[in-house]
């Protein structure tokens, strides 16, 4: 089939929407039609040629959420009208981690996917008979797409596509850490480093787990009063002198648990350092620059301190993603607010502006 789509022609240049060839969806596989899709760094990155491991050219574009269209053959958990949010992070709920409950990262397409390709090692997508490589396994910059079966989330028809899609990437990532990674205490004090859709995530996890103090600390005062929105009961203008007001305001000793949504590796130590002795858990969300490397003093860590990482908020997204769905549906999380600029596939170059700007949260593309 013909469709409209978003591409990535070449690194640092503005993404060209264009008609491109879908193919059928092969076994496993599932024909989408988007409805909605958020503007994330991550595509931003890509399109910018930092990313080492980019390739051109490509359908960027990774938080979606649209109706199955068609499935192909052997596909079971999903059928046509299903309303589905893309996973870049799969759940074939077969490999090794898949059956522990410690990791949520599935092993069973990480290579094919990582180059672009589907599980079979190549592409629906393609132009004048020109095969075009997927990105994250979702290219969701794009009227259709088709995707692995294990990688769509199934959610509630009652969903809003456009509500559903921030569930695809940051939201979840935000909720996860917290919820998940962290398994936040109910009565504790909490920190979360960056007030993006990550740490706001982080902010609204935090709550929903009966946290009782929740501090966000940002360099921007809108993004702080979205913050005490999801939860926030203290906000803080950030500074180098943020773990000693964190310790000041802990009896000296620091926050039971910490999260860092900013990718900035000073931040990450700032984090780190404002953990609590004896058992504070510094969660790091944010992705650090290509080659950055933490400075931790190991005297934090024998004093109990721990660090840990969280990708995709450690959350099996076929199974995890509609439950997140519906604390939304059940009016426990406040989406609304992210949704800060609704644009048409055309816009996409000025959802890159935007957020370069850092102008609202996310913009999203919605498909007439
Ligand atoms: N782990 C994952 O699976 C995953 C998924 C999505 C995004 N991420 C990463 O998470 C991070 C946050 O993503 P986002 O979409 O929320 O980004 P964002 O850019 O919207 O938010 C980052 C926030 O950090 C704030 N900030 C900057 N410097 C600061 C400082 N010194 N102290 C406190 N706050 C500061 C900014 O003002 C901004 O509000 C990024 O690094 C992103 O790549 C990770
Ligand atoms: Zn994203
Ligand atoms: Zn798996």
């Amino acid at each position: 089939m013909k469709m409209r789509a978003a591409v990535l022609e070449e690194f640092a240049k503005p993404l060209q929407v264009t008609e491109l060839d879908l193919a059928e969806p092969k076994p496993g596989e599932v024909l989408v039609r988007l409805a909605a899709c958020g503007v994330c760094h991550t595509d931003m990155y890509t399109a910018s040629g930092v990313d080492p491991s980019g390739y051109a050219p490509t359908v960027l574009g990774h938080e979606g959420a649209g109706f199955v269209e068609k499935v192909g053959e052997g596909v079971s958990s999903v059928s046509p009208g299903d309303l589905v949010v893309t996973l870049f992070s799969p759940q074939c709920r077969e490999c090794v981690h898949c059956v522990s409950p410690d990791t949520n990262l599935c092993l069973a397409i990480r290579d094919q996917q990582n180059q672009g390709y589907l599980p079979d090692g190549t592409t629906r997508l393609s132009r004048d008979g020109d095969p075009i490589r997927h990105f994250m396994g979702t290219s969701t910059f794009a009227e259709y797409t088709v995707m692995p079966e294990i990688a769509l989330a199934k959610v509630s028809p009652e969903a809003e596509p456009d509500h559903a899609c921030l569930f695809a990437c940051g939201l979840s990532t935000g909720l996860g850490a917290a919820m998940n990674t962290a398994k936040v205490k109910a009565g504790s004090t909490c920190v979360v480093f960056g007030a993006g859709m990550v740490g706001l995530g982080a902010v609204a996890g935090c709550r929903l787990q009966g946290a009782e103090r929740i501090i966000c600390v940002d360099l921007s005062q809108d993004r702080l009063e979205l913050a005490k929105g999801q939860g926030a009961t203290e906000t803080w203008v950030g500074d180098e002198n943020t773990v000693q007001r964190v310790l000041d305001e802990t009896g000296g000793f620091g926050a039971d648990y910490t999260f860092e949504a900013t990718g900035l590796v000073a931040v990450m130590r700032q984090a780190v350092e404002s953990a609590r002795m004896g058992w504070g858990l510094c969660t790091i969300a944010g992705v650090a620059g290509r080659g950055e490397t933490l400075d931790v003093v190991p005297r934090y860590l024998i004093t109990g301190r721990r660090i840990c990482g969280s990708s995709f908020g450690g959350v099996k997204g076929r199974d995890q993603v509609p439950q997140l769905v519906q604390l939304y549906l059940d009016g426990q999380i406040d989406v609304d607010p992210f949704i800060s600029h609704q644009i048409t596939l055309d816009e996409v170059n000025h959802g890159f502006e935007l957020m370069e700007r850092q102008d609202g949260i996310r913009s999203v593309i919605t498909f007439a």
